[in-house]
Order: structure tokens, then sequence, then C-alpha cells
């Protein structure tokens, strides 16, 4: 099945943040082992009112998953190529959503006339990125102090 994907709008801010704080939470734990020193820098800018400011930032593209449940799914692409969010919900795993999320992404980087699409990917999804053209550049670095992320690329 085909999850649709539409441009995401202000008023999905509260159920995106939900998403990115569950997805995280409990799909990611090889990332944060549950330990609160590496969850809490994740967590903490996956607000309301965070995800308000990255909606309304013009080199934003951000896109919402929608299974029979609402909002399953959440990423963010820039105008450079970085795709800063991929994240399913944890309900809604195993079922398409990022797959769905991720051509958008690229889709929308396609039309915008960009080479290449960039990210950090987490442990947990680095074999998603791997089978789906993506590349690693370069080795693994930290992020929100004390994550490990490998930059992988995809040329389009
Ligand atoms: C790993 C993850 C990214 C896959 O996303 P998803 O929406 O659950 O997966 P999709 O339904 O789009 O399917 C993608 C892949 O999952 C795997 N998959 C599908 N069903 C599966 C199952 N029942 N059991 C195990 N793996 C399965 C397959 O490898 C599939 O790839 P394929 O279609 O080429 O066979 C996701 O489950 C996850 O854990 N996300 C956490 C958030 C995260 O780390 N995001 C990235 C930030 S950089």
């Amino acid at each position: 099945m085909n999850v649709p994907v539409r441009r995401a709008v202000a008023t999905d801010a509260p159920a995106m943040a939900q998403v990115l704080r569950r997805s995280i939470t409990e799909l990611c734990v090889a990332d944060h082992g549950n330990d609160p020193q590496r969850l809490g820098p994740w967590l903490e800018n996956k607000t309301a009112a965070q995800v308000a400011t990255w909606l309304a930032a013009p080199d934003n593209c951000c896109v919402v998953a929608l299974l029979e449940t609402g909002i399953s799914g959440v990423g963010l692409v820039t105008a450079k190529g970085e795709i800063l969010l991929c994240y399913v919900d944890p309900g809604a795993r195993f079922r398409g959503v990022s797959a769905a999320l991720l051509t958008a992404l690229e889709d929308h980087a396609r039309a915008l006339g960009l080479a290449e699409v960039r990210l950090e990917a987490t442990l947990t999804a680095r074999r998603f990125y791997a089978a789906r053209g993506y590349r690693p550049q370069g080795c693994a670095k930290q992020a929100f102090g004390t994550l490990t992320c490998q930059a992988m690329a995809k040329s389009l």
C-alpha cells in the first residue's frame, strides 16, 4: 500500500511533535539505550512550539504521512537537501511510512534541482537508508552531545 504523504501545515505541529517524541523514545533504543543523558538532549527540541518554527521556515519542506489513525510519520528536508527528520510513529512501523516519507523528501529535493540529499542516520535507521541508496560519508560523529550518527548521502 502506498502511504499518503502531504505538506505539513501549522496546525499539525502538536501531532508532529508527539510522533517525533514517541518514535525517538520507543524505536531508537539502540541509539539512546534508555539513558536519560542521551534521550533528554535529543527530545529537548521536539516540542510543538519548535516544530511550528520549523514549519514556518521558508527553506524547509515539512511533510506528514497519514494513516487511518492520523499523522503517523514526519519528514523534513531543507532547500540545501539536508533531510533533518524522517520518523514513524511506533504504532505504524513497517507499513511503508518511512519509505513514503523518504520518497516525498527526495522528490522535493529533485524538484528543486538538487543533485544530492544528505542526512545523519541513527543506528536504528542505518540499514533502512542503505537499502534505499544512501552511502556513508566519512566516520560516524556525535549529535546532541552523546549520540553517534552516521552521515549518509544519496545522488538523485
Ligand atoms: C527502521 C525504520 C526507519 C523503518 O521505517 P518504517 O516506516 O517502519 O519502515 P517501512 O514500512 O517504510 O519499510 C522499510 C523497511 O522496513 C523493513 N521491514 C518491513 N517490515 C518489517 C518487519 N515486519 N520486520 C522487520 N523489518 C521490516 C524492511 O527492510 C523495509 O524495507 P523494504 O521495503 O525495502 O523491504 C523505522 O521503523 C524506525 O525504527 N524509525 C525510528 C526513527 C528513526 O531512527 N528515524 C531516522 C532518523 S535519521
